[in-house]
């Protein structure tokens, strides 16, 4: 676990807040109300996954917790400090130090190698070239994908996935946010994956909320929440009148 992320977890009990939370989130799209009055509280060291059929917002919430989506009203307060009210500067760097992403392609950047691609992401936080790089190393090294000079483009989805997550983990970022991690992955793969994402808020404390459409994956997380009508609620059962 970082030290930044056990500086965090050791003040669970205190006043200090959980690294990610939504509260009295609501969104218009169109003529339409898609997030109403939604709240969402992750505490360091635990994972949600979030679930509910295509177009109910989970993407939308994510944005909205990365400071790319600025919601109608409500706060999302990430590390301390509630996105909405920060300038778009201020916004970048709280997201650049405290928030990971993990996209479900990826999103590398094909031509550069393994080590190039997660320590660009320290680089462009502010770490000295030699920290980002060591760091890029051992996180690839801890999360397995074999360092070559080989260009990210050539390795296969699932080494790509994590070369993505250890670029999301460069910043110690103290949320980490995955939007369909595993839904390019067969299912071999898929399960490597989980484990190594599952496994982030024991090892580096940070809180961890990943979308997904995969019940099989949604059931590996601490709490599973499903998006409907623009609120989270428990998951409802099949044959569950509403
Ligand atoms: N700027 C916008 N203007 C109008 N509609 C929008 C806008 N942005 C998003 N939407 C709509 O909001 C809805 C929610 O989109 P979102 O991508 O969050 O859904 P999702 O739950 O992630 O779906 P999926 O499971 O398919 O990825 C969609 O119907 C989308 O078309
Ligand atoms: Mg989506």
């Amino acid at each position: 676990m970082t030290a930044r992320n056990r500086r965090l977890r050791s003040t669970e009990n205190s006043e200090v807040t959980a690294p990610l939370e939504m509260s009295g989130v609501s969104h218009i799209v169109g003529d339409r109300m898609l997030l109403v009055d939604l709240e969402l509280t992750v505490e360091s060291g635990t994972s949600v996954a979030v679930t509910g059929p295509s177009g109910s917002g989970k993407s939308t919430v994510l944005m909205c917790a990365l400071g790319l989506i600025r919601p109608d009203t409500g706060v999302v307060s990430v590390a301390g400090r509630d996105m909405v009210g920060l300038s778009a500067g201020q916004r970048a760097r709280h997201r650049r130090e405290h928030l990971g992403m993990v996209f479900q392609f990826g999103e590398l950047l094909p031509e550069l190698s393994p080590v190039e691609n997660v320590a660009l992401a320290g680089l462009l936080a502010g770490q000295g070239r030699r920290v980002a790089f060591e760091r890029a190393e051992e996180l690839l090294e801890e999360l397995k994908v074999p360092v070559s000079r080989t260009v990210t483009g050539r390795l296969s989805g699932g080494e790509r996935q994590r070369v993505a997550v250890a670029r999301a983990l460069v910043n110690q970022p103290a949320v980490l946010l995955a939007d369909e991690p595993t839904g390019a992955l067969d299912q071999r793969i898929r399960d490597q994956v989980c484990d190594i994402l599952f496994d982030l808020p024991g090892t580096h404390g940070c809180a961890l909320v990943v979308v997904t459409h995969d019940v099989e994956v949604a059931s590996r997380a601490d709490r599973r929440l499903e998006l409907w009508n623009g609120v989270l609620r428990e998951p409802r059962e099949k044959g569950d009148t509403e």
